[in-house]
């Protein structure tokens, strides 16, 4: 139960494709920039649902299922419990973990495409279609591959260019080939599909948009181009078995026997059922987050991901909940990521590119890139990751700044003051000065993530780690312990607040590095933001608490490492 002062604020991150592995850009573009957001919003006091999912549904599914030798729903159990792994290794704090193809998720989706039809926004409609008349069935989307109508490329997918990023329409492929058996004895035959009237909607959806004035700029630029274009009608379902079936309440819908919803309309559906899985599990309400005439009314949302489905959450989503005519949630902010790409060309998952998950995670631990893609995040343009950058900001920010501030003061404290936080005294123009600098700093940084400015909130943290060491340095109490053990103990006392604060304001982004930060200047308990208004802000370790020094916080990445990372994962 939340109390009255807390705001409620619903979470979620682009649904993760089941097929295969993420790399560093799916990890940057999404859930890593909710999870910041998500543990800075508990630490501030509020009442946090964050929601993510597998998205399990579609042709890279079917098609990965296929390569290997499973059936949709075994690969796709098996592939859930890998990528929770490496998520939960990655330290994301999602409050629910859900996967798209639950019974839930079967049930609203179907509930919706019936209101939607009652409304008169979906319409079966016969269209043309690839058919392979060897594999006995139509290809949908990527199940066909051909030569780019646009550019000429010889391996365009069904659905979109790989070479010059065209959505198509697998009908306009020259030379179409079956992805199932090779076979190019492909015919264009006629088939019906149910068809989301988005055009009908082009009106409500502008107001929309032009009210949601708390969207950071990308987002709001990518759906006004849309909807300057002119929302088109869009085929909800496809020729697939793996999916939820066309049908409602049991009872399919003739002429529909072999489809199922397309995975572009059950994904987004997929965060109020992965909602409804944490509820069904016994954790809570789904209803008081996601129903305004439930209690959600003063739920504020806010999504996260990449700029390539903006359009799907800022148009195609709030047709399918405002279409539905029930006092559905909508989003209150949407945060979109531009890309990261690797030595400046794209990751790729099909051709293998770049840095994946679980190698990720093999050599270095999961703050290290926390950091790096929280400090680069491609914001206000695409950022390239390379492994010289990686190694540079965690040797200079998190190893040099950070990792040797705290273990300079917490090892001085064991060593000379008993391993016990120091008396207080009077203090100097050097603390008063610096805590001004650290009070403003602090005030940056949460303005900064409040904003969801990622990088701007690192550069700021880094700033005040480096106003910790600077202070270390000027109040030199190995020094003074030879004149005045007084004044040494005030500038230790002060420095390890200092280290407090500095772990506190980074847990959003460092959560392991810190949480072991705190625990060596013994604090232990729930970490609640810093607030610089507090007379306690740089003196809240009570005199006598036992400080230790910490194991290795950051190990640095020598040239080495670099050299056969460069080898191992094909970079530059
Ligand atoms: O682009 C993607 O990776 C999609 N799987 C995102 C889906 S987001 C939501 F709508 F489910
Ligand atoms: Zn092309």
């Amino acid at each position: 139960m939340s109390s009255p002062s807390q705001c409620r604020i619903l979470i979620t991150s682009a649904l993760p494709y089941i097929n295969g592995v993420k790399h560093l850009g799916n990890l940057a573009g999404s859930m890593l920039p909710a999870d910041v957001y998500a543990r800075f919003m508990r630490m501030k006091g509020e009442d946090v649902l964050y929601i993510c999912a597998t998205d399990e549904h579609g042709t890279p599914a079917e098609l990965a299922a296929h390569e290997d030798g499973l059936s949709p729903a075994d690969y796709c159990a098996k592939l859930y419990d890998i990528q929770k792994s490496q998520y939960d290794r990655l330290d994301l704090s999602f409050d629910f973990f859900g996967r798209s193809s639950c019974p839930q998720n079967h049930e609203l989706t179907q509930l919706l495409a019936h209101h939607l039809e009652q409304n008169g926004l979906i319409e079966e409609r016969a269209s043309n279609q690839v058919y392979s008349i060897d594999d006995g069935r139509f290809l949908p989307d990527r199940y066909v591959e051909g030569e780019c109508p646009h550019c000429g490329f010889e391996r365009a997918r069904g659905d979109q260019c790989d070479s010059c990023s065209r959505l198509l329409d697998p009908v306009d492929l020259k030379n179409p080939r079956s992805r199932i058996s090779g076979s190019t004895n492909v015919e264009i035959r006629e088939t019906s599909h149910l068809f989301l009237r988005q055009s009908q909607m082009q009106e409500k959806i502008r107001a929309w948009v032009e009210a949601a004035t708390e969207w950071p700029p990308l987002a709001r630029s990518i759906a006004f181009k849309w909807l300057d274009e002119g929302l088109q009608d869009r085929a909800i379902t496809r020729d697939l078995s793996w999916g939820v079936p066309v049908a409602y309440q049991g009872k399919v819908r003739p002429g529909f026997e072999n489809k199922v919803f397309y995975v572009w309309f059950d994904a987004p559906i997929a965060y109020i059922a992965a909602t409804k899985q944490w509820s069904d599990a016994g954790k809570g309400d789904w209803e008081a987050w996601w129903r305004r005439d439930k209690g959600a009314e003063d739920v504020t949302y806010v999504e996260f991901m990449g700029k390539d489905n903006v359009a799907f959450h800022a148009v195609s989503f709030p047709v399918t909940l405002i279409g539905s005519g029930e006092p559905w949630k909508l989003v209150d902010k949407l945060k979109a990521m531009n890309w990261v790409n690797w030595y400046g060309s794209k990751f790729s998952t099909s051709e293998h590119r770049g840095i994946f998950l679980d190698d990720a995670l093999e050599i270095l631990p999961s703050d290290a890139w926390r950091w790096h893609l929280t400090a680069n995040a491609p914001e206000s343009s695409d950022f390239s990751f390379t492994l010289e950058g990686l190694q540079s900001s965690v040797n200079a920010d998190l190893a040099n700044v950070l990792g040797n501030f705290v273990n300079r003061v917490a090892k001085f404290c064991a060593s000379r003051f008993d391993g016990k936080v120091p008396e207080g005294g009077d203090l100097t123009a050097l603390e008063t000065d610096c805590a001004k600098r650290v009070g403003e700093l602090v005030a940056e940084i949460d303005r900064e993530l409040e904003a969801m400015n990622f990088r701007k909130s690192a550069a700021a943290m880094r700033a005040l780690w480096v106003a910790g060491n600077e202070y270390m340095q000027a109040s030199e109490p190995w020094k003074a312990m030879k004149t005045d053990p007084v004044r040494a103990g005030v500038a230790v006392r002060f420095a390890l607040n200092l280290a407090r604060v500095s772990a506190l304001v980074g847990a959003p982004v460092i959560p392991a590095a810190t949480a072991k930060i705190l625990q060596a200047l013994g604090e232990i308990g729930v970490a609640s933001w810093p607030d610089p208004s507090d007379g306690a802000f740089l003196d809240a370790l009570p005199t006598g608490q036992a400080v230790a020094a910490p194991d290795i916080l950051f190990r640095q990445i020598e040239d080495a490492d670099v050299e056969t990372w460069r080898v191992r994962f094909s970079a530059g």
